[in-house]
């Protein structure tokens, strides 16, 4: 028996923690996020973008949506059920994305990942980074025993994200999730275990 499948369920909590990865910070989300411009005008940044829009839609529109999104970030890392962190630049506090980690079944230690960047942010590796970091904080802390990545199967993007951290692929699903264009499709299921090596680095 491996040392996650140990893991008491009790245990099974995601404590607020900022990592830090040198030139970006994984903040948690929350109404007092340290973040240049604050919290609620960055969820409607990435509220406005459209790619974020339709494959990772925020669904907070206006200042209102925001606050209530926050308090559900607050709530998540008070009941330890939800882990989810802002990406940001360490420099000067932009924001750059985001990298959620989620219970789906504590008892069995099952968990499941989302990002977003930024449009300005995209394509320097970040998502890749951020993934890692807390996959690997959602193991060495919390007791994941397997993390589960799905995104609609034209998201090429995600996919090469899910893959370079280690994520294979093990499936396609059928009219799955509901996406920000009001269409049911298809997704990859991608999954890690806390046993699957470390992925080779870039
Ligand atoms: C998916 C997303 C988070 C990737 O962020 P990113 O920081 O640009 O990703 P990275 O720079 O870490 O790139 C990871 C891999 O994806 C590849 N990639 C990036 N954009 C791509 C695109 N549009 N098409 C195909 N591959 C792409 C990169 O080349 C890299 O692969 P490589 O290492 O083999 O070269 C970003 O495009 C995004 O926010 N999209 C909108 C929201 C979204 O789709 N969220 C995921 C929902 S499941």
């Amino acid at each position: 028996m491996s040392t996650t499948e140990q893991t008491a369920p009790d245990r099974r909590v995601f404590t607020p923690v900022t990592l830090d990865l040198g030139d970006i910070l994984l903040r948690p989300w929350g109404r007092l996020t340290e973040l240049r411009g604050g919290p609620v005008a960055g969820l409607l940044a990435a509220a406005a973008d459209p790619a974020i829009a339709r494959w990772n839609p925020v669904r907070a529109t206006d200042r209102a949506g925001a606050e209530a999104y926050l308090d559900r970030c607050d709530a998540g890392w008070a009941d330890g059920t939800t882990a989810a962190f802002a990406v940001v630049d360490a420099a000067d506090g932009t924001l750059l994305g985001n990298s959620s980690l989620r219970w789906v079944d504590r008892t069995d230690g099952l968990a499941m990942i989302g990002y977003w960047m930024l449009a300005a942010a995209r394509g320097r590796g970040l998502a890749t980074r951020a993934t890692l970091a807390v996959t690997g904080w959602g193991i060495a802390t919390a007791g994941t025993r397997r993390i589960e990545i799905a995104h609609a199967v034209d998201n090429d993007a995600s996919c090469r994200v899910a893959e370079r951290c280690g994520y294979p692929a093990e499936g396609t699903l059928r009219a799955s999730y509901h996406y920000g264009d009001g269409a049911y499709h298809d997704e990859h299921l991608h999954a890690r275990l806390a046993t699957d090596p470390e992925p080779p680095a870039r």
